[in-house]
């Protein structure tokens, strides 16, 4: 059973998460756009990844016996400059995301709702993967410079990328 205020923070964080998906949805027009095909590709599955997130929190307000609201979903900036800007960019909205699951995480523990505890443990762990993912490309693109053909490779490499539905969501 979840608290109202509970419920409420909750379906707060699937908006965040579907923005999340608009969000790189966007940056993989937006890649495809600019001839970066691999790019696309590494945002198109980080969009399906913030949509099965979305879809887990409103899996488990349903199983809780609570009420799924939703919310407007916010226009993403549309002007997302170079790949190493996009990548930035990234890493600062995973941040605010982080500091939002960790808010989430602080107020089931003021509440003594321990299967929110439990539920929430999943998205700790996904945000220090998602961050590192993030710090990574970063550290890459930070190396290629403005040489065209280590944008090239690096594009080739993010093609190989695809979604893994997480566990019990296959
Ligand atoms: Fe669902 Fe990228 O946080």
């Amino acid at each position: 059973m979840l608290s109202e205020k509970m419920t409420e923070a909750l379906n707060g964080q699937i908006n965040k998460e579907m923005y999340s998906a608009y969000l790189y949805m966007d940056m993989s027009a937006h890649c495809t756009y600019e001839g970066l095909g691999g790019f696309a590709n590494w945002f198109m599955v980080q969009y399906q990844e913030e949509m099965s997130h979305a879809m887990k929190i409103y899996d488990y307000i349903n199983e809780q016996g609570g009420k799924v609201v939703l919310h407007a979903i916010e226009k993403p900036p549309g002007n997302f400059g170079t790949p190493l800007e996009m990548f930035e960019a990234t890493l600062k909205h995973e941040q605010f995301i982080t500091k939002s699951i960790h808010e989430l995480v602080d107020l089931a523990y003021e509440e003594k709702d321990y299967a929110t505890q439990i539920f929430l443990q999943w998205f700790v762990t996904e945000q220090i993967e998602e961050e590192a993912n993030d710090n990574e490309l970063i550290a890459k693109l930070k190396l290629v410079g403005n040489d065209g053909n280590g944008i090239f490779m690096l594009d080739r490499e993010l093609e190989t990328r695809t979604f893994t539905p997480p566990a019990g969501e296959e």
